[in-house]
């Protein structure tokens, strides 16, 4: 009975668990991503002694507070988006796709947070021939910087014991693998029962530990999402491939917020912050240029600019509706208000929106942007390079307040923005700034007349 197999089925997709196979998780919808875990080792399983010791009950009051330990990566957006700085004693996970640059960001990290910090970087995808050669692109150096090219869970965690490195790199997870599992590397069992063991020696010793998950769509190797509950933080690195710009998000973080953003550009020699991502995101802008306006989203504590683009041309089949970082939904309901409300017949149309560098507007904060962009390319008609747009559209197209209103008049003001339209309701709190015009409107149709009209 003490070490009794125990299988459980675990989504591929969401990570849902269930004692039972199904061909759809109950849990995401998903078909067929329920794949077996074998838990079989004396550690995972609940077996005796080792629980008992920790799990007596003790008072709330009794407990000590040991404060959480911050230190600074020396990358500013890493720590804005780790809620300011790595904790001491946490598992961080640092998803996404291949290529996105994750061993970059890390490898970076380990000279920049420094500090007579000792750090491990494990890789089990690469030589340390590789990685030295991408340390010396990078310009990474540092005496307190150590590698360890290796993949069986076992030697790593007898070198982290012998070396006692303050912050370890876990260079993929996907590549490790406990001897003592039967199962592939890159299966789940295999990378639960690595990151479960990665996550127990963190505790223990209170190191910081970074790992690698990618994201695979295909669901032939266990990815992130299956390993969400288990670690402190998971941290998402996003972007499009074509284009430089790198967004690092936070899913889940037990030690910070998960609204904040951080923004990366891949140059030459890595990643490099943004610290102003509006300039970047506007660079380049065709000026005079019909079907394009500014939208003002809060991420986190910023106000970011975004330029979104439309497209709309005369489409001899139904509706096609194609749209790039603006959910799907919410534009077709957008094209449906504004051919109701807004006068405009765009259902005869192809529609294609994009949000210009790779962002997601998930704020309808920029509904009134959008809208004005897709009227913009209906009409043939620009609104102008000096002019944005703040505002959430209803159902009947109505123009309603956002928060943070202030924050982001500041922040397109200083952009040099002239003129601004922005929701009529709850225009009294807006403050002045100078040579921003705020264009106040009530519905869609009013917006069209204000900003669109043939002079
Ligand atoms: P990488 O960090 O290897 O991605 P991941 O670990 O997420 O798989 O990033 C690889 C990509 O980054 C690759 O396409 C090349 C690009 N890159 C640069 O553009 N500049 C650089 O200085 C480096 C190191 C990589
Ligand atoms: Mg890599």
């Amino acid at each position: 009975m003490a070490n009794r197999q125990k299988t459980i089925y675990c989504c591929t997709d969401c990570g849902y668990e269930t004692a039972n196979w199904a061909g759809k998780c109950p849990s995401c919808g998903a078909w067929n991503t329920l794949s077996e875990v074998r838990l079989d080792r004396e550690g995972s399983g609940k077996t005796g002694a080792r629980i008992r010791a920790a799990s007596a009950p003790k008072r709330l009051e009794e407990l000590e507070l040991t404060e959480e330990i911050r230190f600074s990566t020396g990358i500013s957006e890493f720590d804005r988006v780790l809620g300011g700085g790595a904790v001491v004693g946490s598992l961080v996970l640092v998803g996404g796709a291949p290529g996105i640059g994750k061993s970059t960001l890390l490898l970076q990290m380990c000279a920049s947070a420094g500090n007579g910090k000792r750090v491990l970087y494990v890789t089990g995808e690469e030589s340390k021939r590789q990685l030295k050669l991408r340390a010396n692109r990078l310009g990474v150096t540092g005496g307190e910087i150590f590698v360890l090219a290796e993949t069986d869970l076992d030697s790593i965690l007898a070198s982290i014991d012998s070396l006692k490195p303050d912050i370890v790199i876990v260079d993929s997870i996907q590549t490790m693998s406990d001897s003592g599992v039967a199962s592939a590397p890159g299966s789940i069992t295999q990378v639960r029962e690595c990151t479960m063991r990665i996550m127990r020696l963190t505790k223990e010793k209170g190191l910081t530990v970074f790992v690698v998950g990618h994201i695979n769509k295909e669901g032939s190797i266990a990815g992130p999402k299956v390993l969400e509950h288990m670690v402190d933080c998971v941290l998402y690195f996003e972007g499009e491939r074509s284009t430089s710009f790198r967004i690092l998000r936070a899913a889940k973080n037990r030690f910070g917020s998960t609204n904040e953003i951080g923004v990366f550009e891949m140059a030459d020699h890595g990643l490099r912050c943004v610290e102003n991502p509006s300039e970047m995101l506007l660079s380049g802008r065709p000026e005079n240029c019909p079907g394009t306006c500014v939208a003002c989203v809060i991420e986190g504590t910023r106000p970011i600019l975004a330029e979104v683009q439309a497209l709309v041309t005369p489409s001899a089949y139904n509706a096609a509706r194609r749209s790039n970082g603006v959910d799907y939904n919410r534009a077709a309901m957008l094209l449906a208000v504004l051919e109701k409300r807004g006068g405009l017949s765009v259902s005869g149309c192809d529609s294609y929106i994009n949000v210009i560098g790779g962002l997601t507007l998930e704020e309808p904060a920029a509904d009134l942007a959008t809208a004005l962009s897709i009227a913009s390319s209906y009409l043939d008609r620009p609104l102008g390079a000096d002019l944005a747009a703040i505002g959430e559209i209803g159902l009947s197209g109505e123009i309603r307040s956002v928060s943070a209103l202030n924050q982001r008049l500041s922040e397109i003001a200083r952009l040099g923005f002239r003129r601004c339209v922005v929701p009529a309701h709850g225009r009294e709190e807006a403050k002045r700034f100078d040579g921003l015009t705020l264009i106040p409107v009530r519905s869609v149709g009013e917006a069209i007349a204000a900003v669109l009209a043939r002079d």
